[in-house]
């Protein structure tokens, strides 16, 4: 297994709604490292060039009114397959269609309100670190459990 990072947002909805530490806690149960993590007021810009991949489809417009609605926490994550880890953590785009178990599945209910955002590929991955995080904001260090969470 390939030791991946990948870019995380807990979005405007769960912020307010007080389930960023629910969240987190889902990820540090699970072993995955948070090697860079921040409070962002995100700006039409960062928002526009974030999901530019879906510029032109009726869902554009709205997903970049909610991004920017109120503060998000944008974190980058590191681990083995993290990048599929997280995207089942997440679960279905939509609440409804996600499963139980999942971090939208039994945190959300409606597809534009749902909850948190996860790097779907390598090179969405590294697209993203970059667009949200300067170099420098990214920290190397050892965590004490590492040994226990590779064979
Ligand atoms: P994300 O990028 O946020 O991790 O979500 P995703 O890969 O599961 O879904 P994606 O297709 O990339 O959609 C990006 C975000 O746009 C909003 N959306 N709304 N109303 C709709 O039909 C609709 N479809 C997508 C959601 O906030 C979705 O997460
Ligand atoms: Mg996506």
């Amino acid at each position: 297994m390939e030791k991946e990072r990948t870019f995380v947002m807990i979005k405007p909805d769960a912020v307010q709604r007080r389930l960023a530490g629910e969240i987190l806690s889902r990820f540090e149960k699970k072993g995955i490292k948070i090697i860079a993590m921040k409070l962002v007021s995100v700006s039409k810009e960062l928002a526009e060039k974030h999901y530019e991949i879906h510029k032109g489809k009726p869902f554009f417009k709205p997903t970049v009114k909610y991004i920017t609605s109120s503060p998000v926490i944008a974190m980058v994550l590191e681990g083995n397959n993290a990048i599929e880890m997280v995207r089942g953590m997440m679960g279905k785009t939509d609440p409804q269609k996600a499963k139980l178990g999942t971090i939208r599945g039994d945190l959300g209910q409606f597809i534009g309100r749902n909850i948190v955002h996860g790097s779907d590929s390598k090179e969405t991955a590294e697209f993203e670190i970059n667009l949200w995080f300067k170099p420098t904001e990214i920290t190397k260090y050892k965590r004490i459990d590492e040994q226990w969470l590779t064979e």
